[in-house]
C-alpha cells in the first residue's frame, strides 16, 4: 500500500496534534497508509512535544527567535519538511505568520477556530464569541501568502445559544479534534 507522509507544525498544547497521532498516524485507509514523518515546533517548552513522545515521535525545535527574519526561519522549516519526504504540511495551532518562502514551497493546510473569512488572526475565538453572530465555527483551509485566506476545504458550525466563553471554546476544540483528522484523510485518501 502507498505510504503518504505528512508534517505537522504546532506551537503550544498540541491537542489537535494528538488527535492526528491517535487517528491518522500509522493507519491504513482505502488507498494509502498515512505516516507522520516530521514534527516541527517553534517553542521549546510547548506541551505538544510531550504528547508526541507518547507516540514515540521526536519534535524538531526551530525557534523563530534564533532567526534574523521570517524568511530565514521559513527556509529552515521548508528544508526540514522536504528532507522528511512529507507531501502535506498540517498547521495544527502553529502561531507564526508565514512568508512566500514557506507558502510557495510546500503544500500546507491550516486549522482556524472561526468560520473564515470571518475573524482572521490570533484572537478568533474571543472575536467570534463577542460578535453578534448566532453561530460559531471552525475552518480548515489551504495556506497561501495571505493570513487565514487560502481556499476553504472544510467547515463546521454550531449554535452559540447561551454558552459562556469557556463552553464556546470547548465546543470549538471538540469540533476541531474531529474535523482536522478527517480532512487530512479526505485529502490524502481521496486525492481531493
Ligand atoms: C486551535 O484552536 C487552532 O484552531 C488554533 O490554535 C489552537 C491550537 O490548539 N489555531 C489558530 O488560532 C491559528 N490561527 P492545540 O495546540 O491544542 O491543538
Amino acid at each position: 500500500m502507498v505510504i503518504k507522509k505528512i508534517a505537522i507544525l504546532f506551537s503550544g498544547s498540541g491537542s489537535n496534534l494528538e488527535k492526528i497521532l491517535e487517528g491518522v498516524h500509522g493507519r491504513s485507509f482505502s488507498t494509502c497508509k498515512i505516516e507522520v514523518a516530521c514534527l516541527i515546533c517553534n517553542k521549546k517548552d510547548a506541551y505538544g512535544i510531550q504528547r508526541a513522545k507518547k507516540y514515540g515521535l521526536e519534535t524538531t525545535i526551530i525557534e523563530h527567535a534564533n532567526y534574523e527574519d521570517r524568511e530565514s526561519f521559513d527556509r529552515k522549516m521548508v528544508e526540514v519538511i522536504k528532507a522528511s519526504g512529507a507531501q502535506l504540511v498540517v498547521l495544527a495551532g502553529f502561531m507564526r505568520i508565514l512568508t512566500p518562502e514557506f507558502t510557495k514551497n510546500v503544500n500546507a493546510i491550516n486549522l482556524h477556530p472561526s468560520l473564515l473569512p470571518l475573524f482572521k488572526g490570533a484572537h478568533a475565538i474571543e472575536d467570534s464569541y463577542n460578535s453578534g453572530m448566532k453561530v460559531g465555527g471552525i475552518s480548515v483551509h489551504y495556506v497561501n501568502e495571505e493570513l487565514d485566506a487560502g481556499e476553504i476545504i472544510a467547515q463546521e458550525c454550531f449554535k452559540k445559544e447561551d454558552m459562556n466563553l469557556e463552553e464556546f471554546e470547548e465546543k470549538i476544540h471538540a469540533l476541531e479534534h474531529k474535523l482536522l483528522p478527517k480532512t487530512i484523510i479526505d485529502i490524502l485518501d481521496n486525492q481531493k
